[in-house]
């Protein structure tokens, strides 16, 4: 019910507006409403909450749904539910999600800001600071990178409050855009670009200490713990863009024909997109096998990591072949058939790189092995 409902909201609200969107490289602030309308900003969030207290493998299954349509429109709810909301409903005072998280369920778009200009892969070389000023903390620094951050009111911030402690000094703090956060530049990008990626500044930015989620120094765990659930997240991003991509090249290659037979009856394609059609099936078994895992409270690191890797290899993979079958009309912007493969090298970049997920999954073989 919940694939088909997200489905139809994709199809009826999101397509419509995905080329001007892309173009403009702007979302649409209305899809944004009817996002928090259609229950899809707090789909793990608890009815008392405001939620829709439904399961982890919902929340996967609505960003496939969405990213079939519009990958775009995908991360904007993936960031938002699987980490900004799991943050906060994981390590999250009674207090805290009281406060927070029926206004994210509601109304108010969240960001997760840990990446820096100096500090990428190697997150946990953040230079933002905390110090401590009586019953407030004072935020200096600069984030880079940060998805949804043009639109968003809410604020993850991971900053460090002791630097002589190494990583173990990363706290997460909780911010409203009010309390002085600054947009510094807003990028332009190959792929995803109606969702928001800009830099931020803090300029002595004043967050009272009850905002502190999960205690001081836990920030670094608390970052990494939500970006190997985050992982399945991008993977079904990238799963519901590789189907996105074959659903919209393949029925052409039926209607189109050359030396009288629809070019999708040649060998040579066929095997194309029987490989693809594998591919696509491999890399949705990985995801909601992680999915899973993770719901079951069993270890799912080494499998989100795999996940990840895998389901954006298909992404690029299947978009790319998926411009070659439509010909010359894949690779004009009017058939939506190239934006595809433009979103797709985003999965290879973002909530850990390639190579950091196959770093991941090294480790986990070295452990075993070694
Ligand atoms: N799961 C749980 N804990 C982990 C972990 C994992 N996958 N990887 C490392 N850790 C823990 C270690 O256990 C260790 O903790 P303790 O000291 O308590 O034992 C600590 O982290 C440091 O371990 P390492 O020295 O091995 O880690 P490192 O400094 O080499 O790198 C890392 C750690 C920064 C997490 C790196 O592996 C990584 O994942 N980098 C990518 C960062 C990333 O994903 N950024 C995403 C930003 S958000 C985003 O991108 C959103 C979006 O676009 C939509
Ligand atoms: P670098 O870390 O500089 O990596 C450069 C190259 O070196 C990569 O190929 C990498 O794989 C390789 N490399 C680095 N270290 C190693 C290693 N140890 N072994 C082998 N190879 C290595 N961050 C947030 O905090 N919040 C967000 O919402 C967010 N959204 C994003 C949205 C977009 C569109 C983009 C582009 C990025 C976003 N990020 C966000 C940041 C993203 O997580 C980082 O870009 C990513 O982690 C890589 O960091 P980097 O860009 O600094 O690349």
């Amino acid at each position: 019910m919940l694939r088909d409902s997200v489905a139809r909201f994709a199809q009826e609200v999101v397509a419509p507006k995905v080329r001007e969107m892309d173009e403009k490289e702007m979302m649409d602030p209305a899809i944004i409403k009817a996002l928090f309308e259609q229950g899809l900003m707090g789909i793990e969030t608890s009815a008392d909450h405001g939620g829709a207290e439904s399961s982890f493998t919902s929340a996967i299954i609505a960003i496939e749904e969405l990213a079939k349509v519009d990958p775009s429109v995908s991360v904007l709810c993936d960031v938002h539910n699987t980490l900004v909301n799991t943050v906060l409903r994981t390590y999250g005072t009674k207090e805290q999600q009281d406060k927070w998280l029926p206004q994210l369920a509601e109304s108010k778009l969240g960001s997760f800001c840990l990446s820096e200009p100096a500090s990428g892969s190697d997150a946990f070389a953040l230079q933002t600071r905390a110090q401590k000023d009586g019953d407030h903390w004072i935020l200096n620094g600069t984030k880079m990178w940060i998805t949804n951050s043009y639109e968003a009111e809410v604020f993850l911030i991971f900053a460090n409050v002791d630097p002589s402690k190494g990583y173990k000094g990363i706290t997460c703090f909780i911010a409203t855009k009010d309390m002085g956060i600054q947009i510094a530049k807003k990028e332009q990008k190959l792929g995803i670009r109606a969702s928001s990626t800009c830099s931020l500044t803090f300029d002595d930015l004043r967050i009272p200490t009850e905002n502190i989620i999960g205690g001081e120094g836990k920030g670094y765990k608390i970052a990494i713990e939500i970006l190997n659930e985050g992982r399945i997240g991008i993977a079904a991003q990238m799963l519901g863009l590789a189907q996105g991509a074959f659903d919209k090249a393949v029925p052409y290659t039926f209607q189109r024909s050359q030396f009288g037979q629809p070019v999708g009856t040649f060998q040579g394609l066929a095997f194309q997109q029987a490989q693809a059609a594998m591919e696509i099936e491999a890399a949705r078994l990985l995801t909601y096998n992680a999915a899973r895992r993770k719901e079951e409270g069993l270890s799912f690191t080494r499998e989100a990591a795999m996940a990840k890797l895998y389901a954006s290899q298909v992404a690029q993979h299947v978009s790319g072949e998926a411009i070659e079958w439509a010909g010359g009309v894949g690779f004009t912007r009017e058939t939506g058939i190239e934006k595809y493969w433009r979103d797709s090298k985003i999965g290879a970049i973002y909530e850990g790189t390639s190579n950091i997920q196959l770093q991941t999954i090294a480790r986990f073989i070295q452990k075993q092995y070694s």
